[in-house]
């Protein structure tokens, strides 16, 4: 069955209610997530529908029913309670993309608590400064990420729990160690799921600005509202619908689409747990006749680099209606799509903290390719002065992205940083932190962010958290970390590099230093590229100007240089 209403219909008549009717929520009521997306659609008469059809890398498979999504987030859930869970504590999911990783997000949240997914390649110092902040009680994880997590364990008295998923039956457990085997446990049939409310905290997911530390973004339970009528309405998510949205949980992408709006539509949907391969992604949409693909522009534009002649090899007919997110889609990949799959990726616009699509390419509208789209039915966007802070009254102008606060899904904290959340809102308006334009006929372009955070293959880095990360190395006396373009990941870290002395540049020293960022915080975050140099640029009063660097490597004007110290 389609959902498709012309934009211009939908807009004329919004109201967040008519994804309340349908969800048979009325305010004041229960709303719980890990119920909504398991329980109600069993309850709807999809018990036996395949809910999660998982595949690992060494190929083996592994099918999940609505009803056996139910029972065993149940019995995480019960299991997370007999150990002393109580609501609103935090619980850290860090694993791969296993199907314990998506099933226990439920059940965290049928407890009340609220689930806390980190990326699985997160090194032991990117994880502590994350589960720190939270004061997270108990953490999720595989036997091989555990190392990680028992090297941090020490400083973190509070973390109660160190849940193994695979533990090895009749080994001994370390310190706070405790096995949940999903599925060998007995499954809970009947779990009471705790009745949070729309303003119930769900979910925090770290995210990096430029300057401080990653800071948590508080979601509810109330977010639900949103997620599930942007994947209906803009993913065009159908009953028949086989679904693959390729982001980790670890990122909200992977939670908000590849969990929350995927399972409470009530479709199937598919996971590839293992590293990229154009061919290995076809064979993937093949075998299971994807028809829905959710993706990003770094996995599209690695597609389009891997050529035509691998895309002959399968039969992709399955496929209906393709989405991208994370990063700018560039025209020529829209236009390429069309061409190779008989669909364009239609791209949408959204970030970590407004939790669910805010711009996008409404499928039924005219596509113009490189141009994010419009805003979706309930959303006010437009672009403003970036310092009167208020809208342009004519087309074309480059300005600040604004959203009106009030959707459902928008984050309602920074955790723990009132200040960072306060400065987020000016004149009335939410601002995400890019600079766009809008064309004549409403339709938004992307023309980048408005700070140093570093988007990389669609995930933001912190310039800050790897120059913190580089100075802890031995050899680093000052260091400066910028982007720097690439044709795949959009742009990738760039580091330049002061030494201390009785250090010299040398190859084993930059790759010493790069595997001492990847361990430390992650592969993304790992400078792609090292440059030794004798001074950094420094304004008089002692601060390093980034954006000379910056401009440097992207082959841009400098600008005012007024401020360097050693003009
Ligand atoms: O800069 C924008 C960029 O990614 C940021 C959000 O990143 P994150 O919170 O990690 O969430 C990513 C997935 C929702 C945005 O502030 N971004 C996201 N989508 C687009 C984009 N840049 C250009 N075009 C997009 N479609």
């Amino acid at each position: 069955m389609t959902n498709i209403v012309s934009y211009e219909e939908r807009i004329k008549s919004f109201n967040w209610e008519i994804a309340e009717q349908e969800l048979n929520y009325q305010t004041g009521q229960v709303i719980n997530i890990g119920w909504y997306c398991s329980d109600r659609i069993c309850h709807l008469g999809k018990a036996d529908k395949p809910g999660l059809i998982w595949e690992g890398s060494s190929g083996i498979e592994k099918r999940y029913t609505y009803n056996d999504i139910r029972l065993k987030s149940n019995t995480i859930a019960q299991f997370l309670q007999d150990l002393g869970i109580r609501p609103e504590e935090r619980v850290c999911l860090f694993m791969d993309k296993i199907p314990e990783l998506y099933i226990g997000f439920l059940g965290i949240l049928k407890t009340g608590a609220i689930a806390q997914p980190l990326f699985s390649a997160f090194g032991d110092e990117s994880l502590f400064i994350r589960l720190d902040n939270a004061r997270t009680t108990a953490i999720i994880t595989q036997k091989k990420h555990a190392p990680k997590v028992r090297k941090i364990l020490g400083k973190m008295p509070y973390l109660k729990h160190l849940i193994l998923v695979d533990a090895e039956p009749g080994k001994p457990l370390g310190e706070r160690e405790v096995a949940l085997n999903m599925d060998e446990a007995e499954n809970v049939e009947h779990f009471q799921c705790f009745p949070t409310k729309a303003e119930s905290p769900s979910v925090l997911h770290y995210t990096s600005g430029t300057t401080g530390q990653p800071k948590g973004v508080k979601h509810v339970h109330y977010s639900l509202i949103s997620q599930y009528l942007t994947s209906k309405w803009v993913l065009d998510l159908r009953e028949e619908d086989i679904y693959w949205c390729t982001a980790d949980p670890g990122w909200v992408t992977g939670t908000s689409y590849g969990i929350i709006g995927a399972f409470s539509n009530g479709v199937t949907q598919c996971v590839l747990d293992a590293g990229f391969s154009a061919e290995s992604w076809y064979r993937f949409i093949e075998k299971h006749r994807i028809s829905m693909w959710y993706s990003a522009p770094t996995a599209i534009r690695s597609l389009m680099k891997a050529g035509e002649e691998v895309i002959r090899k399968y039969d992709l007919s399955s496929l209906r209606h393709l989405a991208s997110v994370g990063e700018p889609l560039n025209s020529e990949a829209v236009i390429w799509s069309e061409r190779v799959f008989g669909r364009p990726f239609l791209d949408t616009y959204w970030q970590t903290e407004t939790g669910s699509i805010m711009i996008s390419n409404y499928p039924g509208m005219k596509i113009k390719p490189g141009s994010m789209g419009k805003p979706f039915p309930g959303i006010t966007a437009t672009v403003i002065h970036p310092e009167t802070y208020q809208p342009y009254d004519e087309p074309g102008r480059i300005g600040l992205i604004a959203l009106k606060p009030g959707w459902p899904s928008m984050m309602r904290a920074y955790w723990n940083n009132e200040e960072t959340y306060r400065k987020k809102f000016r004149n009335g308006w939410y601002l995400p932190g890019d600079r766009s334009s809008i064309d004549s006929e409403g339709y938004f372009w992307f023309v980048g962010r408005d700070d140093d955070v570093i988007n990389t293959g669609g995930h933001l880095v912190s310039p800050f958290e790897v120059e913190s990360a580089l100075l802890e190395h031995p050899a680093v006396a000052e260091s400066a970390v910028v982007s720097k373009p690439d044709f795949v990941n959009m742009e990738v870290v760039k580091a330049f590099v002061t030494l201390k002395p009785g250090f010299f540049p040398s190859s084993d020293l930059d790759l010493d230093i790069m595997n001492f960022v990847r361990k430390k915080l992650s592969p993304l975050a790992m400078p792609q590229e090292i440059e030794f140099i004798d001074n950094l640029p420094k304004t008089r009063s002692g601060k390093i100007m980034r954006r000379i660097l910056h401009a440097k490597e992207w082959g841009e004007e400098i600008g005012d240089t007024s401020t360097l110290e050693n003009d």
